[in-house]
């Protein structure tokens, strides 16, 4: 290749950021949750789901504040009303669900209050047009974390996000071992471009929950916190940019499901922030600028004792699979 051909050449490999950077804000922007080019039905289908996670996740601390989601909880009924409360959808479910364990909590409680009236009359609707159960609420643990893993699918199916932690912190041993079982994880190229920054320090973990929003109401209860990260350096190319996130979500399962086999309790917590927290984040646990950050996992033993969890429940395979039979013609 002539110098001048190669340098054509260097020209349109450094404008491929600009145009494949740009296609992803047009992808992004176009079809996300929040824009009005993305279907309504849709938009709905996930909001349903994440509000009622908020209500399953308050549902699933030690210790529920009362009448908690005093706005979410109307606005996930009309948002209902509005899909059809006849359908048996996922997130029909997974609500009503979530609002018949609201309700029986609060009863049992001896509450009474105008909204557990409303949710109520919203369930008796719900039951005069469908019989399906709802599948949201609560998962119970009455002997704790599961310690017996029979089968592979069995230690896959029993695993949970567990928000309910012992004050007696993982020993680093254990931690090690975790890192050691995550790294079987596969990697582009055997990159092993993914990092594990470990905090056990309470002031250090109070500070770093304080940038992510999603540990409110068991942030106190977290004695050890991990954010996984990825060396830039493994990358290179406009087309390679999301895939240091790839190879570090894949090791960050991999981290969790040998928590969970080593008896040790953990929580995915989301880094969905700003460069500006990003950042803030990098300078509070001293991680170096070179390394972009992807998500942070509460780790402990588990709370002694009945365990609770959000139920979470998952859609049915039919919604996920989708099988392309024959040979695709091109
Ligand atoms: C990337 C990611 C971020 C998450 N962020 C949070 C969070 O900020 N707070 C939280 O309590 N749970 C968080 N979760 C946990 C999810 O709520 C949980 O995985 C989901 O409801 C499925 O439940 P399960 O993990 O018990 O199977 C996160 C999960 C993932 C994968």
């Amino acid at each position: 290749m002539s110098a001048f051909a190669a340098k054509l050449n260097q020209i349109g490999k450094a404008l491929l950021f600009i145009t494949e950077f740009a296609q992803d804000l047009y992808y992004y922007t176009k079809y996300c949750g929040v824009s009005p080019f993305q279907i309504a039905r849709k938009r709905v289908y996930y909001k349903i789901i994440i509000e009622t996670h908020a209500i399953e996740k308050g549902l699933s601390l030690a210790s529920p504040r009362m009448l908690f989601g005093r706005q979410k909880i109307p606005a996930i009924m009309r948002q209902i009303r509005w899909y059809g409360i006849e359908s048996n959808d996922m997130p029909i479910r997974m609500a009503t669900g979530a609002l018949e364990t609201y309700l029986a909590i609060h009863r049992t409680a001896g509450i009474d209050d105008p909204l557990l009236d409303d949710i109520h009359s919203f369930l008796k609707e719900r039951t005069s047009v469908s019989a399906a159960p709802g599948s949201g609420g609560l998962r119970h643990f009455a002997n704790g974390l599961p310690q017996q893993h029979s089968t592979s699918a069995s230690l896959l199916e029993s695993r949970f996000s567990c928000r309910m932690f012992s004050s007696q912190p993982l020993d680093l041993e254990t931690l090690e071992r975790i890192v050691e079982l995550a790294q079987t994880a596969p990697s582009q190229c055997n990159r092993q471009a993914t990092k594990i920054h470990y905090y056990n320090k309470p002031e250090t973990i109070t500070a770093l929950l304080q940038l992510q929003a999603g540990s409110s109401g068991f942030s106190e209860a977290v004695t050890g916190l991990v954010v996984v990260a990825f060396d830039l350096a493994a990358w290179g190319g406009a087309q390679q940019r999301n895939q240091g996130y790839v190879d570090a979500s894949l090791f960050a399962m991999n981290f969790m499901v040998a928590a969970h086999a080593l008896g040790a309790a953990s929580c995915p917590l989301n880094l969905a922030v700003r460069h500006t927290t990003e950042r803030q984040i990098k300078r509070l646990g001293g991680i170096p600028d070179d390394q972009r950050l992807v998500m942070m996992i509460a780790l402990g033993l588990p709370a002694p004792g009945a365990l609770k969890a959000a139920a979470s429940p998952r859609q049915p395979v039919t919604e996920v699979l989708r099988v392309v039979g024959g040979v695709a013609s091109v």
